[in-house]
């Protein structure tokens, strides 16, 4: 573990520590304030992604901004990152060696950036951080408290582009989110 991002950020430089690093053209890393309270996290890079070198810039990173937007926050408030940093050949589900070799970054940047929530994109994101017992569709929309952090377990947004319906669960479980920031706000001022 580095304890600055500067160390982080240059011990995954031409990182080769899954198979992943062979189709990639970016390493995704993450985005955003460094210091935010809120985190999410997804799975890994598309090919959008892969190509700019950020994480949720293509079709289901549109929709986080239309929710963003919808709930006022600004993109550049919060920090994103992703399971693996590096894209799965056609989009699969990154496997659990390629999740747990690259984990450790993951949990590095979640140890600097010391958010107080993060909300968990998917089921990907759900297993590899809270645990293989964790489904998603039992634990969307309850909040999980681990070492000082709140989860919110939600759906991947790529999920809402094949299923209209979880829209509703998605603004729900991000306006849980947003007030209970505004009440942890309130109780540190
Ligand atoms: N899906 C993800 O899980 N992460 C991204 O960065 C983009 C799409
Ligand atoms: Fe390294 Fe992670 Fe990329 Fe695998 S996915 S090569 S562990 S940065």
């Amino acid at each position: 573990m580095y304890d600055n991002w500067e160390d982080l950020e240059k011990s995954i430089v031409g990182c080769k520590k899954c198979k992943l690093c062979t189709g990639r053209n970016n390493i995704v890393f993450g985005v955003g304030n460094k210091n935010a309270d809120i985190m999410f996290i997804g799975e890994g890079p598309g090919a959008d992604e892969d190509r700019i070198g950020e994480p949720f810039v293509g079709k289901a990173g549109k929709l986080m901004d239309q929710a963003f937007k919808g709930l006022g926050i600004d993109r550049n408030e919060v920090y994103i990152a992703n399971i693996v940093k590096c894209r799965p050949p056609q989009n699969r589900t990154p496997e659990q060696d390629e999740a747990r070799a690259c984990l450790d970054y993951l949990r590095n940047q979640v140890m600097l950036v010391r958010p107080k929530i993060i909300v968990l994109l998917g089921s990907t994101a759900l297993k590899n951080i809270l645990g293989e017992e964790y489904a998603i569709t039992a634990s969307r929309g309850i909040w999980t408290q681990k070492k000082g952090i709140l989860y919110m377990p939600t759906w991947h947004p790529a999920a809402l582009l094949r299923d209209e319906s979880k829209k509703i669960d998605f603004w729900k479980d991000l306006k849980q989110v947003m007030s209970k920031y505004d009440e942890l706000m309130s109780k540190t001022v």
